[in-house]
């Protein structure tokens, strides 16, 4: 994405636009499903085996608008602060749409828009940030792995364990940058 300090709810598209490959986000340990919402309240089988493979025992559901979500002002603030987790952070869009930010290895800003039906899991230890898009609304299924912790992190956070895990685990599986 590029670096202009305009409203971060835009989609900051390099020009020419820079698609960052598939094998790229999964180089940096994202994950990516598209489902189908709608199937999502009758039990669906894809997201249940998703779930059952990597251990998703929690799960809750957040709104985000003005209207939906106490302390929106600052909640959308923190939540584009550069953070990290000691967990996954796994999100599963049922409605709405909204912008996950990761740095890639080169410490650029990779934007992905995520928007119904799309399942995002973002590793521990990346350094990443969210925002609302133009739509001003996401409703989110958040998932965990046992008793959830959403700490954040907020850049440098270089001395959390999670960090240096992180690193180690890119190293293996790095490829080329984005073309
Ligand atoms: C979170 C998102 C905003 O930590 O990254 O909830
Ligand atoms: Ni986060």
């Amino acid at each position: 994405m590029d670096d202009s300090s305009e409203d971060q709810r835009l989609p900051h598209r390099l020009d020419p636009n820079q698609p960052c490959p598939a094998a790229v986000l999964h180089s940096l340990g994202v994950r990516v499903w598209a489902l189908d919402a709608d199937a999502y309240a009758d039990g669906d089988p894809r997201l249940a085996a998703i779930r059952k493979a990597r251990g998703y025992s929690y799960e809750d559901c957040v709104t985000i608008t003005p209207e939906a979500l106490p302390g929106y002002e600052d909640k959308i603030r923190s939540f584009y602060q550069e953070h990290l987790h000691t967990d996954e952070e796994i999100r599963y869009i049922l409605d709405g749409s909204g912008y996950f930010d990761v740095r890639d290895l080169e410490d650029r800003w990779v934007r992905i828009w995520c928007r119904k039906g799309a399942l995002l899991v973002i590793p521990e230890g990346i350094y990443h940030r969210f925002t609302l898009d133009t739509s001003n609304h996401v409703k989110a299924l958040r998932l965990f792995v046992g008793v959830p912790v959403w700490t954040p992190h907020n850049r440098p956070a270089e001395d959390v364990p999670s960090r240096a895990k992180y690193l180690a685990s890119v190293a293996d599986t790095a490829v080329g940058a984005a073309a």
